[in-house]
C-alpha cells in the first residue's frame, strides 16, 4: 500500500509530539519532586493524617474544592470544561484500543455530549478573561492562546461529530498503526487534519505551559502536607543532607 505524504507527515508530527510530551512530563515531574519544601505550609484547616490528605486531594481533583471557595463563576466554567474533557477523552479511547472495552462503548454518547460542556466551559473562561477587568489586566497572550487552542480543538471535533462526520475506522487504523510502528493512511479530510495538528501542538505545549497544573496539583505543599508540625519536626530533604555534613 502506498502511504501518502500527508500520512507520513502527520505520523512524524505525532511521534515528535509524543516524545516531547513524555520527556517534558517526566522531567518536570522529577523537578517538582526534587523541589525542596522547607516549611510546613498546609492551608488550614488541614488534615492531621495521611488518609486525610488523600481525601483532601481527592476533593481537589474531583470537585476543584479550593477554586469553588475562591470564585464560583471560574469554578463553574472550569469544572464544566474539565468534566466534559474527561468524558470525551474516555470516548476517544476507542481510537487507540482494539477490541474496544465494553465501558468505552457505553460511554460514547456521554463523551459526545461532554463536548458541549467543554465548549460552554471554555467559552465562559475566555469571556471572563476578556470582560473581567482585573483578570484581563493580569492575563498574558499565552493565557488567551491556550483557551483559543482548546476551543479550536473542541469546535473542529464537534464539527466532525455533529455535522460533517469523519472516517473513524481509518482514524483508528492510523493510530493503531502508529502505536505498532506500521504506518497506515490517514483520510485527507481537512477538518480532521486541522483537529490533529492542533492536538499535536497541544501535546508539545503541555509540559512547558500552565497546563502542567494537572500533575502539579499533586506536588503543592499547601495541599499535600499533613498538619502534624506539633507531633513531628518537619525537616526538608536537603536540610537533612546539610545536617549530615
Ligand atoms: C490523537 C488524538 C485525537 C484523535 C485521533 C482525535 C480524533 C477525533 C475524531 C475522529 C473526532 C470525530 C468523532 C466522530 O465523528 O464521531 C473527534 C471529535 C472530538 N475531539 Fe478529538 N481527537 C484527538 C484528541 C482530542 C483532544 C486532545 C481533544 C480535546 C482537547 C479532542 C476534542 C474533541 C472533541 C470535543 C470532539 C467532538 C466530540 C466527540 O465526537 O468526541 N480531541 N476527535
Amino acid at each position: 500500500m502506498q502511504i501518502s505524504m500527508l500520512s507520513m507527515s502527520i505520523a512524524a508530527l505525532f511521534y515528535i509530539a509524543f516524545i516531547i510530551l513524555a520527556y517534558g512530563l517526566v522531567s518536570k515531574i522529577i523537578q517538582y519532586k526534587n523541589t525542596p519544601a522547607p516549611l510546613k505550609i498546609p492551608t488550614m484547616p488541614a488534615p492531621t493524617t495521611q488518609a486525610g490528605v488523600v481525601f483532601r486531594m481527592s476533593k481537589e481533583v474531583v470537585f476543584f474544592e479550593s477554586l469553588f471557595k475562591s470564585s464560583k463563576a471560574t469554578w463553574l466554567f472550569g469544572w464544566l470544561f474539565h468534566f466534559g474533557l474527561f468524558l470525551d477523552m474516555l470516548r476517544h479511547l476507542r481510537y487507540f484500543i482494539d477490541p474496544v472495552w465494553f465501558w468505552v462503548i457505553i460511554i460514547q454518547p456521554f463523551g459526545k455530549y461532554g463536548s458541549i460542556l467543554m465548549f460552554v466551559g471554555l467559552a465562559g473562561l475566555l469571556t471572563r478573561r476578556i470582560i473581567v477587568d482585573r483578570v484581563r489586566y493580569i492575563s498574558s497572550p499565552s493565557d488567551h492562546l491556550m483557551l483559543v487552542l482548546l476551543l479550536c480543538i473542541t469546535t473542529t471535533g464537534m464539527a466532525m461529530s455533529f455535522y460533517l462526520g469523519a472516517d473513524v475506522i481509518s482514524v483508528k487504523s492510523f493510530f493503531i498503526g502508529l502505536m505498532t510502528l506500521n504506518i497506515q493512511n490517514i483520510p485527507a479530510d481537512p477538518v480532521l487534519i486541522i483537529h490533529l495538528i492542533m492536538v499535536a501542538s497541544l501535546m508539545i505545549i503541555f509540559p512547558y505551559s500552565k497546563l502542567l497544573h494537572a500533575p502539579g496539583l499533586f506536588f503543592s505543599p499547601s495541599r499535600n502536607q499533613v498538619d502534624n508540625a506539633r507531633e513531628k519536626r518537619h525537616i526538608s530533604k536537603w536540610a537533612k543532607e546539610l545536617e549530615k555534613n
